[in-house]
Order: structure tokens, then C-alpha cells, then sequence
């Protein structure tokens, strides 16, 4: 999508992000991740204003975020607790912050926020490399379906009521994986544009860029209750981890 870059998803969703972007999953995912973990050090990549970041800080983890909107960072500084975690402004492709960590972690899909396979091949690259020995980096990410696409098109009614309706028109471009999404707000206020272009990749290949970065996958559940990943998973929790020898 021509203009869509890093900072776009913060310039246009901090100022409503918390209230919008609740997957209802926070307190499972963070409960997840402090179990999983295989020490104290964590690195979140796209920390966001803190959903994930913050709950684990408060449990002792020392948490360190790489978030590349200047937005989401000020979002997250405004909430008590946040001076305890060190972010740094940055692409996650590079993963610009120096370990080692015992557990990084990068969920709600943000991985497809990478607009190239290069990108989320550095991804991992960058981020393995900042592991510990035996260190692991979890993904959570949807699995690709296209369950009422028609000539790879979909429009849905996401919620209507007497004074909005809000609408998302999402196009799929097979050959390059892509999903390009546009949620329009319609109000008495007038007409709001929230675009998302997302570079999907299925379980296999996100495997196979672990593999690059020399991590293992060590399990793979359909949620964040370690419910099994089966053919009717609609996302996937992986975990990855790097050789203990390393
Ligand atoms: C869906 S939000 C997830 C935020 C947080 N991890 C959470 O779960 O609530 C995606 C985040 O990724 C950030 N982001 C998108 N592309 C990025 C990139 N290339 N490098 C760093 N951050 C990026 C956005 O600014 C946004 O904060």
C-alpha cells in the first residue's frame, strides 16, 4: 500500500488504540508469556502503548520494547508503571537494542505489519541474536482464511448503531500475500480512513524464517490457554527457541 509505512499504524490508531484494540485475550496472554518465560530479561517487539509490556513489568519481568510510532510510545508513558521499561524507537526488522534476553515475544499479528519476507526474515534474524542460549521468541499471528472472500474481496459491517457505521473492505492479492485492509468510520462527524496493509505468511513459513535464524519450534497451540492448534485454529501461538549451545 504506497504511503503505508512503520509509523503510519501509530500516526493514525494511538489516539484510540486501547479503547479500538482489545483482543480480550491480555490477561491470558500475559499470564502465558510470564509462565513461558525462561528468565527475567524479556524484549517486546512493537510494544505498543504497553496492553502486554506493562502487566509483565508489574510482576517483576524487566522489560525492554522496541515500537516504531513515537505516538504509541507517549501513549504508554502516560500509564504509571511505564518509566520501569526501557523502549527504544525503532523497526523491528533491525531490532535496534542490544540483549542478551531470555524471552522476546511479538503477538496480535504485528509480524504481517512487516511489509516484505526480507523484513520478517531480519525479524527473527535480529532477534535471535539478542537471545540468550536456550532463549525462546514467541509469535502469535492469525492463520490465513479467506472464508467469505468473493473475486478476493470482502466487505463487513463491523458495528452500526443509530449514529455510526463502521465498515472494513479488505483486499486480498493471492500472488504476494498480501491483505490490504481499510476501515471506514462513518459518523455524524463525517468519513474516517484506517488503512492496514498485512504481508501474511502461513505457520510453515514463519517455521521456516525461525529455522533461518537458527531457532526451533518447540510448541505451537490454538490459543493462549494452550488449547491445541487444529485445522479450525483461527491464530496460532508459537514458541521458538534457540539451541541451548548456541
Ligand atoms: C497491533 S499493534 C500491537 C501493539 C502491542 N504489541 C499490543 O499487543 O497491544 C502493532 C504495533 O506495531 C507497531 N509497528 C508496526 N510496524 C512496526 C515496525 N516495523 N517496527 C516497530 N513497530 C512497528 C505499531 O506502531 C503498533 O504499535
Amino acid at each position: 500500500m504506497e504511503g503505508y509505512d512503520a509509523t503510519t499504524f501509530g500516526a493514525l490508531n494511538a489516539a484510540d488504540y486501547d479503547a479500538l484494540h482489545d483482543p480480550g485475550t491480555t490477561d491470558a496472554c500475559v499470564a502465558l508469556i510470564a509462565d513461558l518465560a525462561p528468565g527475567k530479561r524479556l524484549l517486546e517487539l512493537a510494544i505498543g502503548t504497553g496492553r502486554v509490556a506493562l502487566p509483565l513489568a508489574q510482576q517483576g519481568f524487566a522489560v525492554t520494547g522496541i515500537e516504531a510510532s513515537y505516538e504509541m510510545i507517549a501513549k504508554l508513558r502516560e500509564k504509571p508503571g511505564s518509566d520501569a521499561i526501557a523502549v527504544t524507537c525503532g523497526d523491528i526488522a533491525d531490532v535496534p537494542v542490544t540483549g542478551p534476553f531470555d524471552h522476546a515475544f511479538l503477538v496480535f499479528n504485528t509480524l504481517f505489519n512487516l511489509q516484505t519476507q526480507a523484513a520478517q526474515i531480519s525479524c527473527f534474524a535480529n532477534t535471535a541474536a539478542q537471545l540468550t542460549p536456550a532463549g525462546t521468541f514467541l509469535i502469535e499471528a492469525f492463520v490465513p482464511r479467506f472464508d467469505g472472500f468473493r473475486n478476493h474481496q470482502k466487505l463487513e459491517t463491523k458495528r452500526l448503531d443509530m449514529g455510526n457505521v463502521w465498515l472494513e473492505a479488505v483486499t486480498h492479492d493471492p500472488v504476494e500475500q498480501v491483505l490490504s485492509f481499510q476501515r471506514i468510520r462513518i459518523s455524524d462527524d463525517g468519513i474516517r480512513l484506517v488503512p492496514l496493509p498485512m504481508l501474511y505468511a502461513y505457520p510453515p513459513e514463519i517455521d521456516l524464517m525461525a529455522r533461518l535464524a537458527g531457532l526451533q519450534l518447540v510448541d505451537r497451540w490454538g490459543g493462549w490457554d494452550k488449547s491445541p492448534f487444529t485445522a479450525e485454529s483461527s491464530f496460532h501461538i508459537s514458541v521458538y527457541r534457540k539451541p541451548a549451545d548456541a
